[in-house]
C-alpha cells in the first residue's frame, strides 16, 4: 500500500536542503508514495490544520539542487511544551506513515523526543554548517559553508598585502572549529584559532613576528566564533529573544594582535554569508545520496535512525547514539596535523 511521508527541516538552514527534500520526493514517487513538506519545522504541524505542502516529483526539477536555504522553511526555536499536543495531533491528523527530519544535533534530539512521546516513526538526515553531527563525517551544508569562508580567504589576502595589515576572518561553527580550520588550510590561513585548542597570544604574535621576518608583510588569521576572547570567556551576544549566541572575538583578537605587535588589523566577521548561497557539487551530492537512504529506511521500516557518511560511504545509525553526543575537530586528527605540517599557528 501507498505510504505518506512527511518531510520538515529544523534549526538554522544551510545549503543542500533543497536537494534533500528533491532526493526524498523523487525516491518516494518511485513507489508511488506521497510526500508532504511541512512548513516552519514542527510548528508547521502545530497549526490548526497542519501547514503543509504535497511535493510534487515533477515540480522537484533541478532548480531545487541550486537554490539555497529551505523551501519548507525553518525554525530554531525548538517545540515548547505547551506546543506539544498540538504537534501530535496534527502528525496524527495528516495520517503520516513517518517523518524525514532534517536537522543538527539539537533539531534531532527534539524531534526523537516528540517522536517517542507521539509513537511516530522517524528518520533523521544530519544538516548543518558546523558539522558536529557525531557520527557522521559529513553533514549538510558544511561544505558550501568551507567554501564561502575560504572565498573570503582569498579575497582578503590581496587587500592585506596592498596594506600590509593583519586580516582577522571570524567564522561560525557554534561549538566546534570544523569551518576554521578547513577554510584555514584551504584558504592559505597564517593563524587558525579553534575552540577545541585553547590558544596564547604569545604564541599567536611570535608567529605573525616571524612571518614578518621572513619578508611578508601581511598576515591572515582564521578564529571560530566560540574561542575564548581577552577575558579567557566566549563572546556572546544578546538576540531579541534575549538569547545569547555566538560572535565577535574577532574584534578582540584583532585588538589584541594589534596592540601587541603594532600592525594594523582589520576584522571580518562572515556570519551568514556561510548559510546561504547555491550548494557546491559536494553539498548536493549529500542530500541526494541521504535523501535517497532515507526513503529506504522507511520501507525497510527502520526507524529511529539517522542517515550518515562514513568512509565515503552512506550509512545509517541509531538516533540515540547521535542525541547525546557532539563531533568536535580532533586535536589529533588529520586535518590538525595538516595544519602543523603547513606551518599554521593553532595558537597553542
Ligand atoms: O548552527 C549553525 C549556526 O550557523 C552556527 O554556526 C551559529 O553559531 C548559529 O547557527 C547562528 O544562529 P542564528 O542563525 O540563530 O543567528
Amino acid at each position: 500500500m501507498g505510504k505518506r511521508i512527511g518531510i520538515l527541516t529544523s534549526g538554522g538552514d544551510c545549503a543542500g536542503l533543497n536537494a534533500t527534500i528533491r532526493a526524498v520526493t523523487l525516491r518516494a514517487a518511485q513507489d508511488g508514495w506521497e510526500v508532504l513538506g511541512i512548513h516552519n519545522g514542527t510548528s508547521g504541524l502545530a497549526c490548526d490544520p497542519p501547514e503543509v505542502t504535497r511535493l510534487e516529483p515533477a515540480r522537484c526539477d533541478t532548480w531545487m539542487l541550486r537554490q539555497g536555504g529551505t523551501i519548507l522553511g525553518t525554525t530554531n526555536r525548538g517545540a515548547q511544551e505547551d506546543a506539544v499536543p498540538a504537534i501530535l495531533r496534527g502528525w496524527r491528523g495528516l495520517g503520516l506513515d513517518a517523518l524525514i527530519g532534517i536537522g543538527g544535533d539539537g533539531s534531532l534530539a527534539i524531534l526523537r523526543r516528540l517522536a517517542s512521546r507521539g509513537g511516530f516513526a522517524l528518520i533523521g538526515i544530519p544538516k548543518t554548517i558546523d558539522n558536529d553531527v557525531a557520527l557522521t563525517e559529513a553533514a549538510i551544508g558544511h561544505s558550501t559553508a568551507v567554501q564561502a569562508a575560504t572565498e573570503a580567504l582569498d579575497r582578503l589576502q590581496p587587500t592585506a598585502a596592498s596594506h600590509s595589515r593583519v586580516m582577522v576572518l571570524e567564522v561560525m561553527g557554534r561549538d566546534a572549529g570544523h569551518i576554521a580550520i578547513a577554510a584555514g588550510i584551504a584558504g592559505g590561513a597564517d593563524v587558525v584559532l579553534i575552540p577545541e585548542i585553547p590558544w596564547r597570544l604569545s604564541s599567536v604574535v611570535s608567529h605573525i613576528e616571524a612571518v614578518r621576518r621572513a619578508g611578508r608583510n601581511f598576515a591572515l588569521v582564521v578564529v571560530a566564533e566560540a574561542v575564548a576572547g581577552e577575558d579567557g570567556a566566549p563572546v556572546l551576544q544578546p538576540d531579541a529573544a534575549g538569547r545569547r549566541r555566538y560572535g565577535g572575538v574577532g574584534h578582540d583578537v584583532a585588538a589584541m594582535i594589534g596592540d601587541a605587535t603594532g600592525a594594523e588589523t582589520r576584522v571580518t566577521v562572515l556570519g551568514h554569508v556561510q548559510r546561504g548561497g547555491s550548494p557546491d557539487p559536494r553539498d548536493r551530492l549529500l542530500g541526494a545520496a541521504f535523501g535517497v537512504h532515507a526513503v529506504e529506511l522507511v520501507k525497510q521500516g527502520r526507524f529511529d535512525r539517522m542517515v550518515a557518511w562514513w568512509n565515503r560511504r552512506v550509512i545509517d545509525v541509531p538516533l540515540e547514539k547521535v542525541v547525546r553526543r557532539v563531533r568536535s575537530v580532533d586535536p589529533h586528527g588529520p586535518l590538525v596535523a595538516t595544519a602543523r605540517g603547513l606551518g599554521i599557528c593553532l595558537g597553542d
